[in-house]
């Protein structure tokens, strides 16, 4: 085994003990202190993080438990190594209870002792090795990651923060691009499941009876191409995380496989008897509206309730637009770094026009925006020539209809005030059909029939 070289302090008041150890351990590449009593063992390790204490149980002013309590409590990171008397094995029992690496038997061995060592050394390295894996998936994948400080944004933070230790289903509600996918890793990322894996599944992407198997599994001759026995994602996914995206678009066969996994925890693979177990936490995710399909009967109503227990509804984009410049300054960073290029900023006016666009494809057509403008950008700073002509064009539309003068407003308002509501509702809420129809106090389908009516067209507004 190669050398891990550590920083160790010995403790001991026989000093002959004490610098025989010392010597012993320096011999071997260790860089050592000493201390005689538990007082100046704990004033050295204020000073110094070492990696590994040593200490004799018997010292003159307090005893090696003492020591031990007070380095777990102050200084976490140093495993404790305790040296204890001869046949005392309560003690070593103890020492092991309240949080000692090891314990050894004096009269020490040298051999002992250079392997504890070891041990704790190897061990403290590999929890390193997992703090920074951790640290950067965190980067990738946490919270902190996620960039919104409108309120809506926080108050999903709170939900996310309080649910995540949990194994309650999450139900992800949200336009395209929202950040769906994003909020599913961050609840699996904060959780205690986060070194387990995190598994996804596009609902939509696999026709049903290619997505029961991909889910479930299936046992070899289960279907004519089924060759081999098949590990589906659930059980892949077994200890961690599932998410399942597009879930609208399940089959009626499927929802009831689901459901049965909601409630037992447990499945068949395609064509087989074996039933499995599974400890899967279940994130699911649509843009559909399964309430309106539950009313359809497409969609099981009792999956429904089993599904919609926690329900996270990530605001469109055009709700937030508060968010926009510190999204445009987080992608900004990004691209910079991608394209080695270094814009500074983007101008005033092309940030009022990124807030008056409607984004029908939000953070994710807001990122697209942000690289692109990033690469056009000739200057050091974005200009609304760097912007896509769509944003341009909604702007004219956008002011066409704002820009009314107040005299043929009113009279348009007069003759016919219905019409105009329904404008400036629909202006609002940034042609969102659904929140639109959900301020005005109707329904959907009355929204439609009315625009139809008015000639009140949506699809220009919707264009890229
Ligand atoms: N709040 C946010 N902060 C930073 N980036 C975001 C945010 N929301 C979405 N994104 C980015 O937008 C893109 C689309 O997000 P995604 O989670 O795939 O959306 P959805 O799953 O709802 O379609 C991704 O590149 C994602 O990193
Ligand atoms: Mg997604």
């Amino acid at each position: 085994m190669k050398a891990n070289h550590g920083s160790l302090l010995v403790v001991d008041d026989d000093r002959y003990v004490l610098e025989s150890m010392a010597d012993y351990l320096r011999g071997l590449g260790h860089r050592t202190e000493t201390a005689g009593s538990v007082r100046e063992a704990i004033d050295r390790m204020k000073e110094y993080p070492f990696q590994v204490c040593i200490s004799d149980v018997n010292l003159p002013d307090q005893d090696g438990f003492q020591l031990l309590d007070w380095a777990h409590r102050n200084v976490p990171d140093t495993s404790v190594i305790l040296l204890t008397g001869y046949g005392t094995i309560e003690s070593a029992v103890e020492a092991i209870r309240i949080g000692a690496f090891d314990y050894l038997t004096k009269p020490i061995i040298d051999e002992e002792l250079s392997l504890t060592v070891e041990r704790a050394l190897e061990q403290r390295k590999m929890r390193d090795e997992n703090k920074s894996l951790r640290a950067q998936l965190d980067r990738r994948f946490g919270l902190a990651n996620i960039v919104g400080r409108d309120y809506r944004m926080q108050r999903m933070f709170d939900l996310i923060e309080s649910v995540a230790d949990t194994r309650t289903t999450v139900l992800i509600l949200g336009e395209s691009g929202t950040g769906k996918t994003m909020t599913a890793r961050a609840i699996h990322q904060a959780s205690d499941r986060r070194d387990k894996p995190f598994v996804e599944v596009a609902c939509g992407a696999l026709p049903d009876n290619l997505l029961e198997s991909e889910l479930f599994g299936h046992v070899a001759g289960a279907f004519t191409s089924a060759n081999h026995d098949k590990m589906g994602k659930f059980l892949q996914a077994d200890g961690g995380t599932i998410f399942l995206d597009e879930i609208a678009t399940a089959s009626q066969s499927l929802q009831v496989k689901l459901l049965r996994v909601l409630q037992d925890r447990e499945f068949e693979p395609v064509g087989g008897t074996k039933t499995h177990k599974v400890d899967v936490r279940l994130i699911l995710a649509t843009n559909g509206d399964l309430e309106e399909m539950v009313k359809q009967g497409t969609f099981r109503q009792d999956l429904y309730y089993r599904i919609n227990v926690i329900t996270i509804t990530q605001p469109s984009l055009r709700e937030r637009i508060g968010d926009i410049p510190l999204l445009v300054e987080h992608y900004l960073h990004d691209f910079n770094e991608q394209t080695g290029k270094n814009v500074r900023g983007f101008d005033e006016e092309s940030l009022q026009l990124m807030q008056r666009y409607p984004w029908p494809g939000n953070v994710r057509e807001l990122v697209n925006v942000v690289e692109r403008a990033v690469v056009l950008c000739k200057g050091d700073v974005v200009t609304v020539h760097d912007l896509p002509e769509a944003l341009q064009r909604e702007d004219l539309i956008a002011h066409g209809l704002a820009a009314r003068p107040a005299g043929a407003s009113l009279k348009t308002a007069l003759a016919n005030p219905e019409k105009q509501i329904i404008l400036e509702a629909l202006e609002q809420n940034g042609w969102n059909r659904q929140n639109t129809a959900r301020t005005l106090g109707i329904n959907r389908t009355t929204l439609y029939k009315k625009m139809k009516k008015y000639g009140i067209e949506f699809e220009h507004q919707l264009q890229y």
